[in-house]
């Protein structure tokens, strides 16, 4: 039976962090042994809010470098950066003929961007729903792990394929959301202020290339407070994320001791931040050992993007060749 495919992406702007590693890069590695899956950097979708391209090389050589030091498997799955797939940007000139001004301009992330940046509102980013549409579309994906921040677009990516399906064929499997684990682990930012995030509020975040100092300092910051009060009291948010962290990089009988030690509200958040500290940057620091070295290794970072590119426009020919005949472009 042929395998079904997975796809997802991600945008080589800032820095990959816990976050993205148990929301996302963790269920990855797992995937790539059940399904047929492609991971990609989305260069072409950075330009949109980012178009100065200086640093551009070396975030690409970064996220892969990461992406591979987290487990990913180039010979299982294939791990390419979206520029190298030309295909993605044909389908997406076709597709843009069946996206509409109005549509595109009431999608919530275009809404936010245009806030945040109202001097560079240009129609790549009014697009930018088009653009992943088309990164699904092109390898007729069915399944793309992505967050709630991105269902909309996945939503827009089933509309245009049904309208292309309704013009001109079918041709596009419906892709959907894929949650791997049905409880996804959340990781809250360290100051209690909503998700990590790859850019913003870094002392608040622990990011896979942070040094272990830095790593332990940035535990001593995170938020605490007096302590519970009461025998068995409810965890507020903040003290739930260590927790939660501790159980994701601690012994069970450490996470248990500070358990009992809350329960019974003996717990010192000095000592405890101080143990999380130590067991985070023992889980960090091999990914980020590993990924340095990786994007050192300029030859094997270029044979992997090559492998990659390859098997990706392998199958992204293969739907464009179907996608013409069903249009009519194959004279
Ligand atoms: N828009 C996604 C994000 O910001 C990245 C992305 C681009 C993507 N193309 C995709 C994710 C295709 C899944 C599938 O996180």
């Amino acid at each position: 039976m042929q395998k079904e495919i997975v796809l997802s992406g991600i945008r080589p702007t800032g820095y990959l962090h816990l976050g993205n590693y148990f929301g996302a890069m963790r269920n990855y590695v797992r995937m790539q042994e059940d399904y047929n899956c492609y991971f990609f950097v989305a260069d072409w979708h950075s330009l949109t809010t980012h178009p100065d391209t200086k640093t551009l090389r070396s975030s690409v050589h970064r996220v892969i470098a990461e992406n591979l030091a987290c487990g990913l498997d180039p010979d299982k799955a294939a791990i390419y950066v979206q520029s190298d797939v030309p295909e993605i940007a044909e389908l997406y000139l076709y597709l843009n003929m069946m996206a509409y001004k109005g549509e595109l301009e009431k999608v919530p992330t275009f809404k936010d961007k245009v806030r945040l940046n109202p001097d560079n509102v240009n129609a790549g980013l009014l697009t930018y729903p088009v653009l992943m549409a088309a990164d699904i579309l092109i390898h007729r994906a069915v399944k793309v792990p992505v967050g709630k921040d991105q269902q909309q677009h996945l939503e827009m990516a089933r509309n245009f394929a049904e309208r292309f399906n309704h013009r001109y064929g079918e041709v596009f499997p419906m892709p959907k959301a894929f949650n791997f684990n049905s409880d996804l682990v959340k990781i809250m930012s360290l100051d209690g202020k909503g998700k990590m995030s790859k850019s913003e509020n870094q002392m608040a975040t622990i990011y896979l290339s942070d040094s272990d100092e830095l790593i332990q300092k940035k535990l001593k910051k995170a938020q605490t407070d007096q302590g519970p009060s009461a025998p068995g009291q409810q965890k507020p948010d903040y003290i739930e994320n260590l927790f939660t962290l501790a159980s994701l990089v601690s012994e069970p009988a450490v996470v248990n001791k500070f358990e009992e030690d809350y329960n019974n509200c003996q717990i010192r958040y000095g000592d405890f931040k101080k143990q999380l500290g130590e067991d985070m940057a023992r889980f960090v620091a091999p990914i980020r050992d590993k990924a340095l070295a990786i994007q050192q290794d300029s030859a094997y970072l270029d044979k992997i993007m090559r492998q990659g590119a390859a098997k990706a426009r392998e199958s992204a020919s293969r739907t464009i060749k179907i996608v013409r005949e069903a249009m009519g472009i194959n004279y």
